[in-house]
């Protein structure tokens, strides 16, 4: 098998898809799996920023420090670097299908339909909301999470 790189991608990457890293980061690591891991935006009005404070401070919930993280836009060189780019809503995946370059080789798909009963559907933007949002963008992020090193260890 060809090691697995995973990029997810999100509207600012400054919410929901640092968090999906970072819950992906610490279940890739649990099950010991070797796999390149990373995240961006479709946007760019907030590259070279930190995770939004109420992202930060849920994942500090979670024992997972991930201040350090820096938003970045996705790049035409993300299509061919990773092999699956994980869309966290539809807005993401029809951005990231329109700027597809021909010889992209990474299978583009909705993060959640790695989840048994959630497929099509959003992680939801919590960025204008309050800070119980971010709790319920864990919880989505988190069951991706389990269930891609799932797939990951099985296909192997
Ligand atoms: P994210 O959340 O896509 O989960 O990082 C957002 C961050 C910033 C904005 C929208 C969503 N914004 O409009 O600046």
């Amino acid at each position: 098998m060809t090691r697995p790189s995973i990029l997810f991608v999100c509207l600012g990457n400054i919410c929901r898809s640092p968090l999906a890293e970072a819950a992906f980061r610490r279940a890739a690591e649990d099950a010991g799996l070797d796999v390149q891991i990373d995240s961006a935006g479709t946007g760019d009005w907030h590259i070279g920023a930190p995770p939004d404070p109420r992202a930060q401070a849920e994942a500090r919930r979670h024992g997972l420090d991930i201040s350090f993280y820096r938003a970045r836009q996705v790049a035409i060189e993300d299509y061919r670097r990773f092999t699956h780019i994980f869309a966290l809503d539809e807005n993401n995946l029809a951005d990231l299908r329109s700027r597809a370059p021909s010889d992209a080789s990474a299978r583009l798909s909705l993060l959640l339909d790695l989840v048994d009963g959630m497929e099509g559907q959003a992680v939801a933007d919590p960025y204008f909301g309050g800070d119980e949002g971010f709790a319920e963008t864990w919880r989505d992020v988190q069951r991706a999470a389990l269930a891609l090193v799932r797939d990951l260890t099985s296909d192997s």
